[in-house]
């Protein structure tokens, strides 16, 4: 039924829990606000550099998806009164480059890789980041593509950057899964055209907006049943 089956990266294949537990280790009492702020801030301002203008040849405020998460973490710091050293910032960013995978994630690939499935990642990571965690979980088997949002210098959920998927594979929207632990980035697939699996790992409700996805699930591991 699908020809291309497209994941989203953080939160999704990778495991952000980790950025929680190391801001509570630096500041205790602190870690989850943290956490949540930080992660806010970095969409926002993926939000605020594709709106401000979103023309079909890029942003011209576009910077990568590594600078704006430094941005959002200095401004988090800012924000909640906490001190930020360059030393401080180094581990945390190094941390990003290092995450854990969801332990679904790998067992799925593999039945992927052996259905004759095409792959790949599509996501707001710039492509040396994704070069970088994918490797260092020795996940670059299982990938036929990494897909960086770099390609359209836009942000998701703009159009541009789930029709990379389109452009390199070659195929129509049918022929895709896109599949995101985000409930927005779901949202902003299926409105592109995409069939969807939203994967719940955190047992949220769905957006009230949007449409609902096409297969949703608390883990990856039904994934291989429904295609
Ligand atoms: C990504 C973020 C949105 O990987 O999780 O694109």
């Amino acid at each position: 039924m699908y020809r291309v089956i497209a994941f989203d990266a953080f939160g999704t294949i990778f495991d952000v829990y980790s950025m929680a537990q190391l801001a509570e280790e630096i500041y205790p009492g602190s870690g989850q606000a943290i956490s949540v702020m930080w992660r806010d801030r970095q969409i926002e301002y993926t939000r605020l550099v594709s709106m401000a203008d979103p023309s079909q040849e890029g942003s011209s405020y576009y910077t990568s998806f590594w600078d704006l998460t430094i941005k959002a973490l200095q401004y988090t710091c800012a924000r909640l009164n906490l001190e930020m050293t360059e030393e401080i910032q180094g581990r945390f960013m190094n941390q990003y480059a290092q995450l854990d995978i969801f332990p679904d994630v790998i067992p799925v690939l593999k039945e992927l890789q052996h259905q004759g499935m095409h792959t790949s990642i599509l996501s707001n990571g710039s492509q040396e980041m994704l070069k970088t965690v994918v490797d260092h979980q020795q996940l670059s088997p299982y990938f036929e593509k990494l897909i960086s949002v770099d390609d359209a210098r836009h942000f998701k959920v703009m159009p541009q950057t789930y029709q990379l998927i389109l452009d390199q594979f070659s195929c129509q929207k049918k022929d895709v899964l896109f599949i995101s632990c985000n409930a927005w980035d779901i949202v902003g697939a299926a409105w592109f055209g995409l069939p969807t699996y939203w994967v719940n790992r955190f047992k949220l409700p769905f957006e009230t907006i949007g449409l609902p996805p096409t297969y949703q699930a608390s883990s990856l591991i039904d994934l291989p049943a429904y295609l």
